[in-house]
């Protein structure tokens, strides 16, 4: 820090987040968040100054903490309502902390809100944490009631961590990804819109229509050059980002839990911490955002991001709910000599499960399906020499069901109205102790009486009708709380199981996001498995979310979905991109397709800790001639290039594929899997960063190739 101008410089990884604490104490900003800089250039910084005229003045979009009151009129991060139905603060910075570990540093700046005696009972520190092995820099807020016993309640509007400034540029652009069930992370760009944009999900979970992180650039920035600033939300449940595009040409973002009207109620002495938000900064476009994500979501998200996810084989779309034991074992067999390492029963093993109207909430093996129960099974599936996965969806409740019978009243509802069931199914309120408990109950013993492995943990509704009948101003806090429940069961969960594994799904990929990648191991990215659909659905998940944790079967042709026919090669290729599953009915397959299943799933484990642990670089675009994604992973001196074509090869040539991300000075030896690398290419890195290499793919629709590279 420079005492002199008030200046703070948090070095995060590669980058530098620079803020200046004003001399009245009013306003903290950020005056630089890109390339390191020293404290002593930091010093010198200058920063824009605020409009002086009687329309144009304040802050809009510059502070780290906007709050409601004084001359702002940008997106607050914090909003109260007092006692007496006002809702202004007044900002005053009263210290701050800094600590430095040996793997990074922490900011506390504390304030207060410094408005008249007897109103001022709040009392705000906002948080920051950088890392030397990450570019990421996090943030959050912890928001006190000071009033002391007696004293009156406060209502909190809107507590986000902070806001994350931009410099000015012309021409921001917003990229962002929307979706639908089966059509996740479609990304998209476009300019950003004076006002104010706002992504949400009013569901009570993340949702598959959007995913909360933005990336903002000057309009100027492509997959590999190019400035570009990055914030995501670490929360589970509804929640809101607005980007805010001043007339004055300032962007700020501010994003946190919660929709409009979900409000958090302070009693005296109580305090509430916000979601964290995370922000990068890359200056190596989109592709260096997301490889950042990656890094930071591997090593400081994830509870066991160093290690190598297995190949699984899940039974969904083989049986739907046509689940057997002598169904199970036939397969589990069949996916064993393929060389799968997990085994995934999914939906229909429990309850009266015979379709999807009757038996979630009777968490017990279906007695005519598993009469002995899911011991048997699970031994077998450990005896062939694999870990054993079970589906549940812990959350939900068919009303045909005796949990249902018995507790109707632990259901999100509203006792005057009807309940809106989707799939048969109504929601349980997780912010309940009593069904807190009960869900950690049947989990911790099926796990433990199964030797469960792994579990696939679903959540196939959105909230309707949640707001509870309090009275109170919190009524639909159970939009945030309910996430908050459910992560507490998860983490409950893990550490009475430590080696348990656990995949995030909603209906696919509607729940995905920083905070359940904190407690899961991978997520269901879609339940969309055609390939070619795959490479657009993985593309926009990839913005953020690492190929470690990103689930992808290899299933039939024609698909169940689309219709669509793929090779086989083609839907392994897609898959191998990922964590590599088969999902496919394993009974039907030829014997030639299950030889050529087990070779591909062997080469997926030669290559698997590039995939999942290397760098990754997307190469081409979705809609383009072909699309290719290459991972480097440095240290091993290994790469590999997936490469897909969709539609047949036309007149034009396809243009060399320039490989990023190698050692440039270095000889690499390119060769397919199966080849010996003796008799591989030898190729300098340098000619295949500036010269690139020959992408052609056979004649013909959906080709594609794995191709590995070794350094010399
Ligand atoms: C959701 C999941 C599917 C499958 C079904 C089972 O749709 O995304 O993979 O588990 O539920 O009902």
């Amino acid at each position: 820090m420079d005492q002199a101008t008030g200046t703070v410089v948090l070095q995060a990884g590669r980058t530098s987040y620079v803020l200046r604490l004003d001399g009245t104490g009013s306003t903290v900003r950020q005056i630089h968040w890109g390339p390191a800089l020293s404290v002593a250039e930091a010093a010198t910084l200058v920063e824009p100054e605020d409009g002086r005229d009687s329309f144009d003045g304040g802050t809009d979009a510059r502070e780290e903490m906007p709050v409601e009151g004084g001359l702002r009129y940008g997106v607050p991060a914090l909003e109260v309502r007092h006692p007496d139905g006002t809702s202004s603060l007044e900002p005053l910075l009263t210290g701050h902390g800094i600590q430095h570990g040996p793997d990074g540093s922490r900011l506390v700046l504390h304030f207060v809100d410094a408005g008249p005696e007897g109103t001022r009972d709040l009392a705000w520190d906002l948080h920051y944490r950088v890392r030397r092995d990450s570019d990421v820099v996090e943030r959050w807020a912890v928001v006190r009631n000071t009033a002391a016993g007696g004293g009156r309640p406060l209502t909190l509007l809107r507590h986000a961590g902070g806001q994350w400034t931009l410099p000015t540029r012309a021409g921001y652009r917003l990229s962002s990804v929307h979706g639908a069930w089966s059509e996740e992370f479609q990304l998209a760009g476009q300019p950003l819109a004076y006002g104010e944009t706002t992504l949400t999900s009013r569901r009570g979970h993340t949702g598959h229509q959007s995913n909360p992180w933005v990336m903002l650039d000057a309009g100027d920035a492509t997959e590999d050059h190019g400035e570009v600033w990055s914030v995501a939300l670490a929360a589970g449940g509804s929640w809101r980002t607005t980007v805010l595009r001043t007339p004055a040409g300032h962007c700020g973002v501010v994003s946190g839990a919660g929709h409009e009207g979900v409000e958090a109620v302070l009693e005296p002495g109580e305090e509430l911490t916000t979601a964290v938000t995370a922000g990068v900064w890359s200056g190596t476009g989109f592709g260096g955002a997301s490889r950042a994500w990656h890094t930071y979501v591997r090593r400081h998200v994830l509870p066991a991001g160093g290690e190598l996810r297995p190949v699984l084989y899940n039974s969904w779309e083989a049986t739907t709910f046509d689940v057997t034991e002598a169904g199970q074992r036939e397969l589990a067999d069949r996916a064993a000599a393929l060389g799968v390492e997990l085994f995934v029963v999914d939906d229909g093993w429990f309850g009266r499960r015979d379709d999807d109207r009757a038996g979630l909430g009777d968490w017990h093996p279906h007695p005519g399906r598993f009469p002995d129960g899911l011991r048997p099974l699970a031994d077998h599936v450990h005896g062939l020499g694999m870990a054993f996965g079970l589906w549940v969806e812990p959350e939900m409740v068919n009303p045909d069901s005796d949990l249902f019978r018995a507790h109707p009243d632990w259901v999100l509802h509203h006792p005057d109205r009807r309940p809106s069931p989707q799939r048969h199914q109504l929601v349980l309120d997780f912010s309940r102790p009593e069904v807190a408990e009960w869900a950690f109950g049947w989990l911790d013993r099926t796990v433990r009486d199964n030797g469960v492995d792994f579990l696939k943990w679903d959540f196939n509704r959105s909230f309707s009708e949640a707001a509870r009948r309090t009275g109170g101003t919190a009524a639909r806090a159970v939009h945030t709380e309910h996430a908050a429940g459910f992560h507490r069961v998860l983490d409950r969960l893990r550490a009475a199981h430590p080696r348990l594994r656990v995949e995030s799904c909603a209906g696919g990929g509607g729940r995905v996001d920083l905070a359940v990648l904190a407690r899961t191991d991978q997520v269901w990215t879609s339940d969309n498995t055609d390939a070619v659909d795959r490479l657009t659905i993985q593309h926009g998940a990839s913005q953020l979310y690492p190929a470690s944790v990103l689930g992808a079967w290899v299933t039939d042709s024609p698909n169940p979905l689309t219709g669509r026919r793929v090779p086989l090669r083609f839907r392994f290729h897609a898959a191998m991109a990922g964590v590599l599953g088969i999902g496919g009915d394993l009974t039907s397959w030829t014997a030639e397709e299950l030889a050529e299943a087990a070779a591909l799933v062997g080469v997926y484990k030669d290559v698997r800790p590039v995939v999942q642990h290397g760098e990754q670089y997307r190469l081409g675009s979705p809609g383009g001639h072909g699309r290719a994604v290459l991972h480097v992973h440095e240290a091993a001196g290994e790469a590999v290039l997936l490469q897909w074509r969709v539609g047949g090869r036309g007149r034009r040539a396809a243009e060399p594929l320039r490989l990023p991300g190698l050692v440039e000075d270095a000889d690499y030896r390119v060769f397919e899997p199966g080849e010996p690398p003796e008799a591989a290419r030898v190729v300098p890195g340098r000619v295949l960063a500036v010269h690139g290499l020959a992408a052609e793919l056979p004649q013909g629709e959906y080709r594609s190739r794995l191709l590995r590279l070794r350094r010399l």
